[in-house]
């Protein structure tokens, strides 16, 4: 089939699984070319529980690892390091973790994904710490703007936040599309955590005659802001975006409402312009639209792409993720379509920050690109439901909760402190 060749984004360059020679010593990944819906989400849940968890209070954060290092060190170069501590929650004591992340409760029983801990060259990231978090963002609203990973992301961080604070489920009051459309309220930080579902950041409409699949083509009309978000982020101090895996199916690009070209659409009179064009035009669009907003004052975060881990054959031809450690450095280096994709998006957020700068917005970046690359271990694989589900693939997309996703939130809190202590510009939101 035109829609599944795996080799489409290595330009020839490199080859699949299957016909590679046993010999190659680095490891090629297969592109994850359509979309993974991953159906919401019974378990998120509303809960007045929220234990603490012993290792919280057990972790080694001191004042001089917070300050002393904030201002130079570059906390996105470094190494997955051993670290023989158990994770920040487990799921026991987060019980809003949805099943297709839940990897403890379905019987993934090895367990050394869950003992690595990112370790800059130059400094150590401290632990997360959710009472610094609760108190930096005190009073503020963050969103996050995506799809289902940014969305994996926020529940990380309500796992965490959850270990030290109460919080009531919201989502009810501003939407009644709760399954896409969540917001939580820790009310002793007058603080609020959202999403506001958005894979494309643009508008987009199903063209496949037979309706919406996995597969199927849609229309992207990639000048246009999706209002599902645009219209509701004035209200946050702090977005993280993120965009990724809907890219990659079927796509009809529509600008100023004229069809100019598509990806892997398979029409001959349409021009094949690739994912990457759809990836860059949606997030120029979202940037212009955050630099023009009128009342976005926020502190935007861009989380930069998640690369997916599919071996031995496509997402849906039996590819899985089952490593159980993370990659060594010389065994996967970034480069591909990953790197390629990674591009297009700094790309459009260094024009961004450029263009925020001029009216006084923030623009940061989370670099977690070739930092899970590194991470094949982190996936749900086939831990994401019960053995008497018929799923018919993998998730080797999502990360599991607890994992290496919850070094996100790490990265997020570091630089929400150092941002905190050092600029001036950011009084108005801290
Ligand atoms: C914390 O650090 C101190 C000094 O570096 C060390 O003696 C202690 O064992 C550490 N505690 C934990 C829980 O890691
Ligand atoms: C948590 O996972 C364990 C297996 O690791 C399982 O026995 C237990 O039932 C799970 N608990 C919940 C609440 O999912
Ligand atoms: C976590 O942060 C709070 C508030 O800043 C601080 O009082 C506490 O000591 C920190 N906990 C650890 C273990 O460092
Ligand atoms: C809570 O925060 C909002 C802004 O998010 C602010 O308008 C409101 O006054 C705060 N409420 C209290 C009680 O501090
Ligand atoms: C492309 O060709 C198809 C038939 O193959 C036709 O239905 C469609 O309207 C054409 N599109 C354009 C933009 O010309
Ligand atoms: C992001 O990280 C990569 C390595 O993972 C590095 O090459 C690149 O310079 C970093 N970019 C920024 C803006 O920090
Ligand atoms: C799974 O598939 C089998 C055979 O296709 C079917 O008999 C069974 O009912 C299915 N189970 C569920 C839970 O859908």
């Amino acid at each position: 089939m035109k829609f599944q060749q795996a080799n489409e984004f290595f330009n020839g360059k490199y080859q699949t699984t299957t016909t590679r020679k046993k010999t190659t010593k680095s490891v090629v990944l297969i592109p994850f070319t359509l979309l993974l819906i991953m159906v919401l989400l019974t378990l998120m849940k509303n809960t007045n529980e929220s234990p603490m968890l012993s290792s919280i209070s057990n972790m080694n954060i001191t004042k001089t690892e917070t300050n002393t290092n904030t201002k130079t060190c570059d906390i996105f170069s470094g190494n997955w390091i051993p670290y023989l501590e158990e994770p920040y929650y487990n799921n026991e004591t987060c019980n809003l973790i949805t099943d297709q992340q839940n990897c403890l409760k379905f019987g993934r029983d090895d367990k050394e994904y869950l003992h690595w801990r990112w370790k800059p060259n130059e400094c150590d990231l401290p632990l997360f710490n959710a009472t610094q978090f609760l108190k930096l963002v005190r009073g503020k609203k963050i969103a996050f703007v995506g799809d289902s990973v940014g969305r994996n992301h926020m529940q990380s961080l309500l796992c965490l936040l959850s270990q030290v604070s109460q919080y009531e489920d919201i989502s009810h009051k501003y939407t009644s599309d709760v399954i896409y459309f969540r917001r939580y309220f820790f009310a002793d930080y007058n603080f609020t955590l959202g999403n506001l579902w958005s894979p494309y950041f643009v508008r987009s409409i199903d063209a496949d005659p037979n309706g919406h699949s996995y597969d199927s083509i849609m229309k992207l009309y990639v000048d246009e802001v999706d209002e599902a978000w645009s219209s509701k982020v004035e209200n946050f101090d702090i977005i993280i975006i993120s965009a990724g895996h809907w890219f990659f199916r079927p796509l009809l690009y529509y600008e100023k409402g004229q069809l100019v070209g598509c990806n892997k659409c398979g029409m001959e009179n349409v021009t094949e312009l690739g994912h990457y064009y759809g990836y860059k035009m949606a997030f120029r669009t979202a940037f212009r639209t955050l630099t023009n907003l009128e009342n976005y004052k926020g502190v935007t975060f861009l989380r930069t792409f998640s690369p997916s881990h599919f071996e031995n054959g496509d997402w849906n031809k039996g590819g899985n993720c089952v490593r159980t450690k993370p990659f060594d450095k010389e065994e996967m280096k970034l480069d591909g379509y990953i790197k390629e994709t990674y591009l297009t998006q700094v790309n459009e957020f260094n024009v961004a920050q450029e263009e925020g700068s001029k009216k006084g917005l923030k623009f940061f970046m989370i670099n977690t690109t070739e930092i899970m690359l590194w991470r094949p271990d982190g996936h749900p694989n086939n831990y994401g439901h019960s053995k008497e589900q018929n799923v018919t693939f993998n998730d080797c997309v999502h990360w599991c909760l607890p994992g290496p996703v919850d070094t996100w939130n790490e990265f997020l809190l570091y630089m929400l402190n150092v941002e905190s202590h050092t600029s001036s510009k950011l009084e108005s939101v801290f």
